[in-house]
């Protein structure tokens, strides 16, 4: 049996969307589903007991950080990375391809892999995909992306081009490092820039492999939002329909509806935690500043009906308000706590709405409502 899984339970005659279950070592989930992002092993500000509360199946964590610090061979000595940060739900690792190409000057990339300077201490480290698998494989998450360049936006074809067959190469030293684990998932990630063909080219190379699952890299990378959606809905089109599809680094309210549109089960994004941590509440209309002067007097609930943590035990407006600008910990927390049930009930009205065949219009009433900031 296959460490991952894909179920398909209904898939939307009106648009591509689709309801299914992913299985993994660590549990199965429902899809569409959004993960909580938890770079440093740890979801910032919010226990595991708490993520398991707001319904989190799965979470993502980084290869690139958890090999600077604390080290692979810690984790590994600590019992994998489950164990380490004491979550037993599904976990699913980002490889570090991203993080490095984003060092931007501090980087070389070679056919072999990149060179880097670590953000902590400047020392001299070494990426490739045998490394990024190595570290994986310490780290024990049942799902692995592959190591792969996310290609920066604007890119000219011919760089586009040559950094897709080479983020294809590795795939395919990703595939041979993984050929052992029989408890972990690797997942290919397409490339291809803002080029239809390219795109094409790698959704079909990679689709190739049959491997279980498959990411959409390289957008939201400071594209338009129609260009961006041209991509995602041609490139998800092409991919395998009994595997599941991963839109990597999205997360607001307006993109993750856009995403499940056009086919895809799995999103990640540090949106929700990092607009906590400025003080913002995330509702079905919008964006709420908490600092603003408009909720000194508002003894209600973030959101009407709400079932997180915040709102259900009754904390107000005006008290978040008030420990936002008073920088109290317990704020930003509650913050988080609100933004990251709002988006797991969020994803789950959208299962909801394609299990009834009706997203469709859950999709325009939803744009009708929201207003992006
Ligand atoms: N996170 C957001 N975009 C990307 C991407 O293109 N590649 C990887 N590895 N991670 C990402
Ligand atoms: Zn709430």
């Amino acid at each position: 049996m296959a460490a991952i899984t894909y179920e398909l339970l209904r898939r939307d005659e009106t648009t591509g969307a689709r309801a299914g279950i992913i299985h993994t070592p660590h549990g199965s989930f429902p899809t569409p589903i959004f993960m909580p992002v938890g770079t440093q092993a740890s979801v910032k500000g919010v226990s595991p007991d708490e993520l398991r509360d707001l319904g989190a199946g799965i979470i993502l964590s980084n290869t690139y950080h958890l090999f600077l610090r604390p080290g692979m061979e810690l984790v590994r000595e600590a019992g994998g990375l489950h164990r380490f940060m004491h979550w037993d739900g599904a976990i699913l690792t980002d490889s570090g391809g991203f993080q490095v190409f984003s060092l931007g000057d501090l980087r070389k990339i070679t056919e072999d892999g990149a060179t880097f300077r670590s953000h902590i201490d400047g020392s001299k480290k070494f990426l490739s995909p045998e490394v990024s698998m190595q570290v994986q494989r310490c780290l024990g998450s049942d799902i692995v992306m592959a190591f792969d360049e996310c290609i920066p936006y604007p890119a000219d074809y011919a760089y586009a081009k040559a950094s897709t067959e080479r983020t294809q190469r590795w795939l395919v030293r990703c595939r041979k490092a993984m050929a052992e684990a029989e408890d972990q998932g690797l997942f290919g990630i397409v490339q291809g820039g803002m080029y239809h063909d390219l795109r094409a080219w790698h959704a079909a190379e990679a689709a190739a492999l049959d491997l279980p699952g498959y990411a959409i890299g390289g957008l939201s990378v400071g594209e338009p939002h129609a260009l961006m959606e041209e991509i995602l809905s041609s490139t998800a089109e092409l991919l395998p329909a009994d595997k599941p599809r991963y839109l990597m680094g999205v997360g607001t309210p307006d993109y993750l509806l856009t995403g499940v549109r056009h086919g895809i089960d799995m999103f990640d994004c540090v949106f929700p935690t990092r607009v906590a941590r400025n003080g913002m509440a995330m509702t079905w209309t919008g964006r709420l500043v908490m600092k603003n002067a408009v909720h000194t007097h508002e003894h209600t609930v973030l959101s009407e009906g709400c079932g997180c943590y915040a709102c259900r035990s009754g904390y107000t407006r005006a008290y978040i308000r008030h420990l936002v600008r008073a920088q109290e910990i317990f704020g930003l927390r509650l913050l988080s706590l609100h933004n990251l049930y709002f988006l797991q009930e969020f994803m789950q009205r959208m299962r909801e709405a394609i299990l009834a065949g009706t997203f469709l219009s859950f999709y325009q009433d939803f744009m009708n409502h929201y207003h992006k900031k």
